[in-house]
């Protein structure tokens, strides 16, 4: 069955993705890390969070895959203009990763599993990437415990489009939860797993999101997919913008996200 990538590779959400980093992203994996280890980051995008990750393990390799090569690119810039030299990119597709049997000490993997139709064949493929006794570190979001205020119908709808678009696309928006059970049916040992929410509280978060969230249902290959789909159209999709819009005027507007991590270990 078809599996797509649902957010694409636009400026926008590529400059997003590079405001990620190691120590807030990948914060509960790096006690697990040590200098010399060999680490593979599955997925990398443009690789902001892998650079961190290949300081922390220096001299150590650091392999980051992704299956589009326009990230892999801006991922070997981005550790080039860092003077990272232990880190490379390579394009390549989780389901068939092309690396040998336990040639990794560390995987990682940032929101990746969310958008593939079968995360449980990916881990498998991760669990014969390790070595015996490595350790594997992945953070998913979990959509169904989204808090929201003020609430509004229209909103409410934005999120029941993109829920729906990335089910249609393969993926599962509320995957976090069930990290601890895939990574044990994938023959990890000693999860553990733990939640926090990342928050939007703040006047300038707020403006930050609502301008984001406007944007992206006003135009972006999201809103292209929806109304292809036939589930929409142009003039509900600005009305919802608008709605973000006014959101993001409200005094109190509060969003937070829950997202889930977890560790494991292969035996
Ligand atoms: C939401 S981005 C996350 C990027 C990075 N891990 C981060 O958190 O900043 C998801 C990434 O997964 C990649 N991806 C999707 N399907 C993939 C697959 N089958 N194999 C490898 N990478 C894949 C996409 O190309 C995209 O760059």
């Amino acid at each position: 069955m078809k599996e797509r990538y649902t957010l694409g590779y636009s400026s926008e959400w590529t400059r997003q993705l590079q405001k990620r980093t190691a120590a807030k992203e990948a914060g509960f994996f790096l006690p697990y890390l040590r200098s010399g280890m060999r680490l593979l980051d599955c997925g990398c995008g443009p690789g902001s969070i892998t650079v961190g990750l290949a300081e922390t393990v220096a001299p150590g390799q650091v392999v980051g895959v992704d299956i589009e090569p326009s990230q892999t690119k801006l991922a070997q810039s981005h550790a080039a203009e860092r003077r990272v030299d232990n880190a490379r990119f390579v394009v390549g597709n989780a389901y068939r990763l092309p690396f040998a049997e336990g040639s990794f000490d560390a995987i990682f993997s940032h929101n990746v599993l969310s958008h593939l139709r079968n995360p449980l064949e990916v881990l498998r493929v991760m669990h014969r990437m390790l070595k015996s006794g490595g350790v594997i570190g992945i953070s998913h979001p979990d959509f169904s415990g989204q808090l929201i205020s003020p609430s509004d119908p229209l909103l409410d709808r934005s999120r029941k489009l993109y829920w729906r678009l990335v089910e249609h696309n393969g993926g599962n928006p509320a995957i976090g939860k069930h990290q601890r059970a895939l990574l044990h049916e994938a023959g990890f040992v000693r999860i553990e797993a733990t939640a926090k929410y990342s928050t939007v509280g703040t006047q300038e978060a707020v403006r930050m999101q609502a301008e984001t969230r406007s944007s992206s249902f006003a135009a972006s290959n999201v809103a292209e997919q929806m109304i292809a789909l036939g589930w929409t159209d142009g003039a509900e999709l600005n009305q919802i913008s608008a709605a973000w819009e006014a959101w993001g005027e409200q005094p109190g507007a509060f969003i937070a996200n829950a997202t889930v991590t977890a560790v494991g270990w292969k035996a």
